[in-house]
Formats: structure tokens, C-alpha cells, sequence
């Protein structure tokens, strides 16, 4: 599959030939800043809980583009009323049939308030299994470690995992090196890092963290595509 990072917790992952874009925050982040959002394809907007560095970009794409929104009911519905109203709203532990595969919505411990103060439900992740495949991945969304993780693992084939390493308001690199053990995978593209002070992270003891216990840490540039 091929991933794409816009910054921050933004990427995209072609599946099936479809475009799935993730918490779209792009024009906020004065290190993605050299990212044009009116370029960025999107079939799919998929949304892990309501603050502002994870949904800011999404009414331009999902305009311009005209994708479907996946995320919880609240968000969904605050969507609406701002006039996007092509949204697929699930909650935690639901999963439905795409044309591109399956999404589960899964358990993150975190917050979830909209940019105006409206409740955005409870904070997600998401797991997606491809169309055709036994195998597939896990997007975290902003989370702390939780046990929860090793249900994921028990009842879902992870090929790779999309996790954050700043630390501070998500895990950082040793509870998302955790996580990847709890999860059953060998591989973490890593997310939700150095865009602010407070989850600036040191890369190269991430990296070492990761080397020592054979698992690979994939920290693509900003606007860089990578295959898994
Ligand atoms: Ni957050
Ligand atoms: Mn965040």
C-alpha cells in the first residue's frame, strides 16, 4: 500500500485504487507548509476525534473533492450543519463495508471537543482491512497506551500501524513501541511529532528504541510517499 505524509497526524493511503486521506491538517502546520491542499486527492476523508490538527483541512478537501467523511456521529453531524453533508458516521466498535474495504472504529483514550466547544463524541481509531485482503492496518488517532490495543491485536491481522511518538498529549515512542508489540505487528509509520515544542521528540533515540528490539519505525519527510 502506498502512504503519503502530509504532516503532523495527516496521511493517506491508496487502497484499492482509492484514496483514504486521515485528519487532515495541513494549512496550520508551518512545517507542511510547502503542501498545496488543493493537490492532495481524497475519495475518503477518515476523521479520529474533533481538534483543531486533525480536522482544520478537511471543509476545503472534502468541497473541492467531494469525499465521504468517516467518523464518529458527532463529528459527522457537525459537518452537516456546516453544509458537508456527505458523511458515513460510526462509533466505537462498529464496522462497516466500504467500496475500498472495511473500516472498524476502535477505542482511543483521548479527548474529542470541536473547534466552537460542541462535543465531538468519543475520541477513535481506525483499523482497515482492504477489499480482497486477509491483512491490514491500524491508525491510532491520538491515544494513550490502553489494553484495549491487545484486542486489536487478537481479532485483527495488522500489517502496520500508523501510531503517535510525541508524547505529551498521545503515547510516546516506548508506549507506541508497546503498542505495536500488543498489536502483533512488526512495523510503525510514526505520527503526531515535532510539530509543536511540547512533542518535539530526539528521531535518532526513536529510531534506536525501535532497532533494539528488531521492529522498523518508518518516519517518511513531509510530502513523501512510501510503500508498505
Ligand atoms: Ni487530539
Ligand atoms: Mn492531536
Amino acid at each position: 500500500m502506498k502512504i503519503t505524509y502530509y504532516g503532523h497526524s495527516c496521511f493517506s493511503v491508496n487502497v484499492n485504487g482509492f484514496n483514504l486521506l486521515f485528519d487532515p491538517f495541513v494549512t496550520g502546520n508551518p512545517a507542511a507548509s510547502h503542501i498545496d491542499i488543493s493537490t492532495i486527492p481524497a475519495d475518503y476523508i477518515l476523521i479520529s476525534h474533533g481538534h483543531q490538527d486533525h480536522i482544520l483541512d478537511v471543509e476545503a478537501i472534502a468541497t473541492r473533492t467531494g469525499a465521504k467523511l468517516i467518523s464518529n456521529y458527532e463529528i459527522i453531524s457537525w459537518f452537516k450543519e456546516k453544509g458537508i453533508d456527505n458523511g458515513h458516521p460510526m462509533n466505537i466498535g462498529g464496522a462497516f463495508d466500504f467500496d475500498f474495504g472495511t473500516v472498524k472504529y476502535v477505542t482511543a483514550i483521548h479527548s474529542s471537543s470541536l473547534p466552537d466547544g460542541t462535543y465531538g463524541g468519543n475520541p477513535g481509531g481506525f483499523v482497515i482491512t482492504p477489499k480482497g485482503l486477509r491483512s491490514g492496518f491500524y491508525y491510532a488517532g491520538d491515544t494513550a497506551l490502553s489494553y484495549d490495543m491487545k484486542l486489536i491485536g487478537e481479532t485483527e491481522d495488522i500489517e502496520f500501524a500508523i501510531l503517535p511518538i510525541g508524547d505529551n498529549f498521545t503515547m510516546g515512542i516506548k508506549d507506541a513501541l508497546r503498542c505495536a508489540e500488543f498489536i502483533g505487528t512488526h512495523t510503525v509509520v510514526g505520527v503526531h511529532y515535532n510539530t509543536f515544542p511540547v512533542i518535539w521528540i530526539d528521531i535518532k533515540k526513536a529510531r534506536t528504541t525501535f532497532d533494539e528490539t528488531g521492529k522498523t519505525l518508518l518516519l517518511p519527510n513531509i510530502g513523501e510517499s512510501i510503500d508498505i
